[in-house]
């Protein structure tokens, strides 16, 4: 595992930008998972922007998101769909075709869907980068600290530190779906690279947690210390109970 400290969100958010921007001019048709929430917005913006400057091509990129809140209809202001759509699908030449975002409504079979997307993922060849936040209790996705984690695509109820958290893009606490589907540890192991960042002083437990050399399922994000390519890149404030020890 690498990690890597950088002055604040902005650098984080170059960095990761450059990252992710590497890839695809080596890779055209690169596989990447996806993430949302605050933290990649950044990121987003700068690929957006290097988009209109010519430097990147969306045209034969895939895309797979971690995660979906179950019961919110795509076009729901609050739903990972319109998020995508908002910070990076509505301005990049990205074919629709080639993006998935888990999604279930009421009516639909969970363990289909669930199902489904883990052989699109493996139709596509598995994702070359995973780019991922992290939650104030350590979770990755949506795979909350459990005394199990589960390895593929499934349907999670939500912790209620993550509703509160949440809670904050919706008018109330009691608007925020109690459920979602996401990714599972495999999925996410499973890419050939991890990309994990974190900002700020309320991420900075989280961090802590998850890479100072012991892992857990109780913080999801510490199992990746496990897989053979990651590189976590963190602001000052995010890294601040991190002791030089453990880098
Ligand atoms: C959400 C998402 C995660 C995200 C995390 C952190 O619940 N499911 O994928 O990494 O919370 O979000 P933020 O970046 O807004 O702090």
């Amino acid at each position: 595992m690498d990690l890597k400290i950088v002055d604040n969100y902005s650098k984080m958010s170059e960095m990761a930008a450059n990252i992710v921007a590497g890839l695809m001019q080596s890779k055209k048709d690169a596989v990447l998972g996806l993430a949302t929430g605050s933290t990649p917005e950044g990121m987003y913006a700068r690929l957006v922007e290097m988009y209109r400057q010519g430097k990147i091509d969306f045209n034969s990129v895939v895309t797979f998101n971690l995660d979906e809140y179950v019961g919110l209809a795509p076009d729901h202001p609050q739903s990972y769909h319109q998020y995508m759509k908002k910070n990076l699908f509505d301005h990049v030449n990205i074919k629709p075709s080639n993006t998935s975002i888990p999604h279930c409504s009421g009516n639909d079979n969970p363990g289909e869907v669930c199902a489904e997307f883990e052989t699109k993922i493996k139709q596509a060849g598995g994702i070359d980068l995973q780019v991922l936040g992290i939650g104030v209790n350590g979770h990755i996705g949506f795979n909350e600290p459990a005394s199990h984690l589960r390895t593929t695509t499934h349907l999670v109820e939500l912790a209620e530190e993550t509703i509160k958290a949440n809670s904050r893009f919706f008018e109330s606490v009691d608007k925020v779906p109690r459920k979602a589907i996401t990714m599972g540890m495999g999925s996410i192991m499973g890419a050939k690279k991890v990309l994990l960042l974190a900002s700020g002083e309320n991420k900075a437990e989280a961090v802590r947690d998850s890479f100072s050399g012991f892992i857990s399922t109780e913080t999801p994000a510490s199992l990746l210390q496990l897989h053979r390519d990651v590189l976590v890149v963190v602001d000052q404030e995010a890294a601040s109970l991190i002791k030089s020890s453990f880098l």
